[in-house]
């Protein structure tokens, strides 16, 4: 692979970012980190969402213009996600003015040769979704499923996109491209969605909805949310829909993969497509769709006062860096599936992997290292083990892995391996070899240790960044090692570490203060 590019859903900016919304950053950056380490050239898109009636009606009920909320909130966003040490390579906003241009462009494009007509409507429109529902779209009660609100019936004048041209195309792209849709459990769900499509409103009344992008040419219309905010994953690349595009539109559309949560997956695997397919642009090669975070088992609510807060639990717990957190959200489901945070889980798991398995065994290992060697690797040491094919073997099977975005799956794979090695050292005991004076083979039993742990830090590295650092400098490995030439011979004969030098790379969470996370 050359080069690799993804993105993550941009967020609304109603409110401040939730851990739901960091779940997924978190995923794809993980995911964006680990294809670092195999490509030479990558992108990473995440971003904003800024236009239409849910930022309209919050921004006045806060005695501010939408502007301001959203320059308010999406500095939340930006904020919370340089806490987590999200590596995105661009931070879109869809009120940035290059994108709005580029929208208008596209807009015009599509009515120009006849994709966009204007027709009268009468629907019923959930400002949760931001979009019309039909009628079997709802619950029994009349109610939006995924927002469990009535929605409101809109009799308005609007654009219209001709989604049913692209009908069999679609389902003829998902059907021919099985991994289209990750997992692919839901291109069934799609397909079917597919059956039942009508052509799309793809603008709204200025009269009821000011906050959009207006119709070039017509004062009346605004440009509707989700053509509006499904080009951010080309107007970022600077496409052009009249001309010659930019250099990086050219070099990372189409999209490796594009990751988004299971609610908005028919606007990404119908309408976006249709919209591509309209505007004679490639598909994304993948849409991975993740599923919903849940706290303590139950579905996050403002109204149910358990929403979370991302950099709240950091504080909440006193962590400095957000490595803990990262690694407990991006192994918290399988692919695809539904996962959960809860305080008591987040503090033993980490502890578990990251203190008590991962990190204490670089600890005691350097340690000893130092104690019976003062830190020095002999040539002796440096013997061939069968753990050396155990972590070449860990590294393919989770290249293998995140091939098919199971990151949590893979996580495991890495921690089985720090099991294997915590057992070869319980196994081999090197302070009974040292007190017999089995000096050479006590040196080897620590050195094949590190060379393990320098295989472990970089495939830990995308989860944890700060601790693989951490771990990586007190090796003297090269993180930036590429994973197709990571080896189990980086540790060099000579001085490797003084006493002052070794630190615990995680400290473990102690019960006081979740107990203070749980009160706050
Ligand atoms: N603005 C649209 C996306 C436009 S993409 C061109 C939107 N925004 S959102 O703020 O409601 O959601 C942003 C992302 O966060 C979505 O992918 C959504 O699935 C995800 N999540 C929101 N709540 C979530 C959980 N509780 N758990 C996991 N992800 C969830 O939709």
């Amino acid at each position: 692979m050359e080069r690799f590019y993804t993105t993550t859903a941009i967020d609304y900016v109603n409110g401040a970012p939730h851990i739901g919304h960091a779940y997924e950053k978190i995923l794809t950056d993980v995911i964006y980190r680990h294809f670092s380490q195999r490509c030479e050239d990558t992108y990473f898109l995440t971003g904003t969402d800024e236009h239409g009636i849910k930022i309209q009606k919050t921004s006045a009920a806060q005695g501010m213009s939408p502007k301001e909320l959203c320059d308010m909130n999406a500095q939340k966003f930006i904020d919370g996600w340089k806490a987590l040490d999200i590596n995105y390579s661009q931070f879109i906003r869809t009120t940035d003015a290059q994108h709005e241009a580029i929208v208008q462009k596209i807009f015009d494009k599509l009515l120009k040769q006849g994709d966009i007509y204007k027709h009268s409507y009468t629907g019923l429109y959930c400002q949760g979704c931001e979009a019309f529902l039909s009628e079997k779209d709802l619950t029994e009660d009349g109610l939006c499923p995924d927002h469990l609100k009535k929605p409101e019936e809109v009799s308005e004048e609007n654009y219209f996109f001709k989604l049913t041209k692209y009908k069999d195309a679609i389902i003829k792209h998902i059907k021919t491209n099985p991994d289209f849709i990750v997992p692919s459990f839901r291109a069934n769900e799609v397909i079917n969605q597919l059956e039942n499509i009508e052509d799309i409103s793809v603008s709204r009344a200025k009269s009821n909805v000011s906050w959009g992008i207006p119709v070039l040419g017509d004062d009346e219309q605004v440009i509707y949310v989700w053509i509006d905010a499904l080009s951010n994953y080309i107007t970022a690349l600077g496409y052009n829909p009249d001309g010659e595009s930019e250099e990086k539109f050219n070099k990372y559309w189409p999209a490796n993969v594009q990751v988004i949560g299971k609610d908005i997956l028919k606007f990404h695997s119908i309408y976006w497509p249709a919209f591509l397919m309209a505007l004679d642009l490639p598909l994304p090669k993948q849409i991975l769709a993740h599923g919903w975070i849940t706290i303590d088992q139950t579905k996050m609510s403002k109204s149910l006062g358990n929403v979370i807060s991302p950099t709240g639990v950091l504080e909440s717990f006193n962590q400095e860096i957000p490595d803990a957190l990262r690694y407990y959200m991006a192994s918290a489901a399988p692919c695809g599936k539904d996962g959960n945070y809860s305080d008591e889980d987040f503090k033993e798991k980490v502890n578990a992997h990251l203190a008590n398995s991962m990190g204490n065994l670089l600890n005691r290992t350097l340690s000893m290292l130092v104690k019976y060697f003062d830190g020095d690797v002999k040539a002796e040491f440096k013997i061939k083990s069968d753990l050396f094919d155990k972590a070449i073997e860990t590294v393919k099977a989770v290249k293998h892995h995140f091939d098919y975005y199971e990151v949590q799956e893979a996580a495991q794979k890495i921690n089985e391996l720090v099991d294997i090695t915590n057992k070869y050292v319980t196994d081999n005991a090197p302070w009974t070899l040292a007190k017999e004076e089995k000096m050479t083979e006590c040196g080897q039993v620590l050195t094949t240790v590190l060379e393990i742990m320098c295989v472990v830090s970089s495939l830990i590295y995308p989860y944890c960044p700060n601790i693989a650092k951490a771990m990586a400098e007190q090796l003297s490995y090269d993180l930036n090692t590429k994973l197709d030439n990571v080896t189990c011979d980086n540790i060099s004969v000579g001085h490797l570490i003084d006493k002052e030098n070794i630190k615990p790379v995680f400290l473990r969470m102690d019960s006081e203060l979740a107990d203070k996370s749980k009160k706050s």
